[in-house]
């Protein structure tokens, strides 16, 4: 995937000044197997306005790498305490915890300049970096994995849930649509409309993500299942019931295709990519 050799250029061409254990735990975790939605979402996005998917590369590589960072952090031993991921060992297990935590630091500041130094337009990257660091920061993707562990001891009310699958996973799929539309020059109301959008799909991801620890396999999904009860997480399911879930996430979908529509012939592919977030099996 073009994705793939961009994220492996930005590994590669990292000095030496970065320790050789810290490129290889990065590139480890960055590289392995993942289906990189958050790109393509990005990439579909700028296309979807006029944009290619050139212009959109350095966006769409900085969200698979806060995607990445925040994989490796949440599957530490002080968060959620897996051992599998893509079907691989996590990268604490791999490496040790303090390589982890330094991959994940190191990732997130390398998605950042990413933005900046790749985007040939100026304020498009500043506009870029904006978007991302609100989107992955404290009222965003950190402050919905805070209160996510939070409510694992606490419990929390069915808004409180609402509102950690908006910050923990939503921020940064609504975002990757919107880095995609403001390298495409988008207008406000179009970067309305993909914010929205995104918003949408970004919740019934994290609902499907839950269904999926209930219901499928680790062979399957490549990390470990059936782990959220086991914790207390606040899930969908756990307090609506898998049947009840699919129909929120359903709806979640329908909203974003319809939000698109006015986009003509151009939206085709984000509500396919729409439709996918609700039949994905992994
Ligand atoms: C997993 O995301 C973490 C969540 C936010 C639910 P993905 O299901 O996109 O994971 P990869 O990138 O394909 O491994
Ligand atoms: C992860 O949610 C969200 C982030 C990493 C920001 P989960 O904890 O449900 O993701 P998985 O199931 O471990 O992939
Ligand atoms: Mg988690
Ligand atoms: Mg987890
Ligand atoms: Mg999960």
């Amino acid at each position: 995937m073009e994705i793939d050799v961009k994220l492996e250029n930005c590994i590669e061409k990292l000095s030496k000044r970065c320790p050789d254990v810290l490129r290889e735990a990065m590139r480890y975790s960055l590289l392995s197997p993942g289906k990189r939605l958050r790109p393509v979402l990005c990439l579909l996005g700028a296309e979807a306005l006029g944009g290619s998917s050139f212009n959109a590369m350095a966006n769409a590589a900085a969200v698979e790498m806060i995607h990445s960072y925040s994989l490796i952090h949440d599957d530490l031993p002080a968060m959620d305490d897996d051992d599998l991921r893509r079907g691989r060992p996590t990268c604490h297990i791999q490496f040790d915890d303090a390589t982890a935590i330094l991959a994940g630091d190191a990732l997130q500041a390398l998605a950042f300049e990413t933005i900046l130094s790749d985007n040939a337009d100026p304020l498009i990257a500043v506009q870029s970096g904006l978007v991302l660091a609100k989107a992955a920061g404290p009222e965003g993707m950190v402050g919905g994995q805070s209160d996510d562990l939070r409510a694992e001891k606490q419990g929390g009310s069915v808004e409180m849930l609402h509102a950690i699958h908006a910050r923990k996973t939503g921020a940064i799929i609504q975002a990757s649509v919107v880095l995609g539309g403001l390298a495409a020059n988008a207008t406000p109301e179009e970067l309305g409309k993909l914010s929205i959008y995104g918003d949408c799909i970004g919740i019934a991801f994290q609902i499907v993500d839950d269904l999926l620890d209930v219901e499928s396999t680790s062979e399957n999904t490549g990390k470990r299942t059936g782990k959220d009860s086991e914790r207390g997480k606040l899930t969908f399911p756990g307090i609506y019931g898998a049947r009840a879930s699919r129909d929120r996430a359903t709806e979640f979908v329908e909203q974003a295709i319809s939000i698109v529509d006015s986009f003509g012939p151009a939206s085709t592919l984000l509500k396919q990519f729409a439709r996918y977030i609700t039949n994905r099996s992994r």
